[in-house]
């Protein structure tokens, strides 16, 4: 097999074989570099007119970038390398030569860029963004398989709304109309009670109709449901599993995160205890900024930016008012105008990372709820039965992938941290 990059420090001395794409090259009249990629890392090839065979050089000359080509010569150590190795090419073999590759080493605008998001990903940046997006993402399922959860997932195609019925996406199913699912939990409450301690992990919808920085309207999310679990103890979850993630992604990614010029003294920060809040103290935060901003409704994205801003870590907002919450949250036994919801709010502006909370677990409440927002009783059928056959306190959350990955990353706009965004105004490619 030939050799990846990512594991060329192996090679030193030695002969290899690379397989790649041409990223960029230099020459210098008598030396030409070409910096080869293979997505597993990028390599310089150096080929000198005095040392190698005339022809090679002369091929070296013509290629383009992104042409795919074969590499075979030693491995060297050198510090002024980028990635601190490079190769003697011995031989190159050009694939495909490409031509007018359209994403040239200059800046292009956004405009420019998301049409040709299927090249784009090659891009350095983009590349290290979806490496962090595959560890943020293990690191999670590591962190809940190592406290014994059970991943079983659930489905796509749905028959009711989870998150309100007017960001649905319906789907035409055999003469009937289902939807996109918004979120797993409805099926996770019926799984937690079959398994215990369970988590999903898929990708849900919503036809958002917001054109903001933090919304896609296909995005992933990893949801964590738990039996006799109360709202604290969810929080605690939440907490653990996301220093967990942090600290993963620091220890693991430090080139990506180097790439991306993130500043790390900032995630370092992100340690135990975050700080908890009620919806009532986060307002009285909120009006020292915006007098207007009236108890009871509910935090946009500039609220949240001021919440988070006197604190360097998440926080955790908790009690909002039952009307801003969705159908299916507990009440509090003290108040019955507030639930037992739970916000976990970015640091740096990213806004909500995590929305969660404690179930309502009484049939006859859930019932009523069901009814009061006018929602199809009979698709909730199976959903009620959870309350008739051994109800228990239940509690559980989703993490949005995207805008977690946003914050590690330090990316202002989560269309980067997908391959392929899923926007108001975009399906191509
Ligand atoms: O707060 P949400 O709507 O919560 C739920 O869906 C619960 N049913 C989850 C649960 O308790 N199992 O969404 C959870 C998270 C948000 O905090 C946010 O990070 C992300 O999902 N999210 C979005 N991310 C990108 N684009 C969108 N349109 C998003 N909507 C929500
Ligand atoms: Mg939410």
């Amino acid at each position: 097999m030939h050799t990846f990059i990512g594991d060329i420090a192996r090679y030193d001395g030695k002969k290899a074989t690379i397989k790649g794409w041409l990223y960029n090259k230099r020459s210098s009249g008598k030396v030409h570099f070409l910096l080869v990629r293979d997505g597993t890392g990028i390599l310089q090839a150096v080929i000198s007119k005095d040392e190698t065979d005339h022809t090679i050089f002369e091929t070296a000359d013509k290629i383009t970038q992104e042409s795919s080509l074969i590499v075979t010569g030693i491995v060297r150590k050198d510090a002024r390398a980028p990635g601190g190795y490079e190769i003697v090419a011995k031989k190159v073999e050009i694939l495909q030569m490409a031509q007018d590759y359209p994403i040239t080493p200059k800046e292009h605008s956004i405009e420019f860029l998301l049409p040709q998001r299927h090249l784009w990903i090659r891009s350095r940046k983009q590349n290290a963004i979806l490496r962090i997006r595959h560890e943020i993402i293990k690191a999670c399922r590591d962190f809940f398989d190592n406290r014994g959860f059970i991943n079983a997932d659930t489905p796509i195609l749905t028959p009711a709304s989870v998150e309100g019925t007017t960001t649905l996406f319906p789907v035409e199913y055999y003469g009937d109309t289902v939807y996109l699912s918004q979120s797993g939990q409805l099926y996770n409450e019926a799984t937690a009670a079959a398994l215990g301690k369970v988590y999903c992990f898929g990708p849900t919808f919503r036809a958002e109709k917001s054109k903001t920085r933090r919304h896609l309207t296909e995005f992933w999310m990893l949801e964590p449901e738990v039996a006799y679990l109360d709202l604290d103890g969810v929080i605690d979850l939440a907490e653990d599993m996301t220093v967990y993630m942090v600290q993963r992604v620091l220890k693991m990614r430090k080139e990506e995160l180097k790439v991306l010029e993130r500043d790390i003294t900032k995630l370092k920060k992100i340690k135990k205890p975050f700080p908890r809040i009620t919806y009532k103290e986060a307002v009285d935060i909120i009006r020292k900024k915006e007098k207007n901003f009236k108890y009871g409704d509910d935090f946009g994205a500039p609220h949240e930016t001021i919440i988070s801003e006197s604190f360097n870590k998440p926080l955790f907002v908790h009690h909002y008012p039952a009307a801003v919450k969705a159908f299916y949250m507990k009440r509090d036994p003290n108040d019955e105008s507030l639930s037992l919801s739970v916000d976990m709010i970015g640091p740096e502006g990213i806004g909500e990372l995590i929305g969660g909370g404690q179930r309502e677990d009484d049939y006859e409440i859930l019932l009523k709820r069901i009814k009061e927002r006018n929602l199809p009783e009979d698709a909730y059928k199976w959903y009620l039965d959870l309350r008739k056959f051994g109800t228990c306190p239940h509690a559980g959350f989703g993490l949005g992938i995207e805008r977690t990955i946003a914050w590690i990353c330090g990316v202002k706009h989560i269309r980067e941290t997908i391959s392929f965004p899923r926007m108001l105004e975009r399906i191509y490619p």
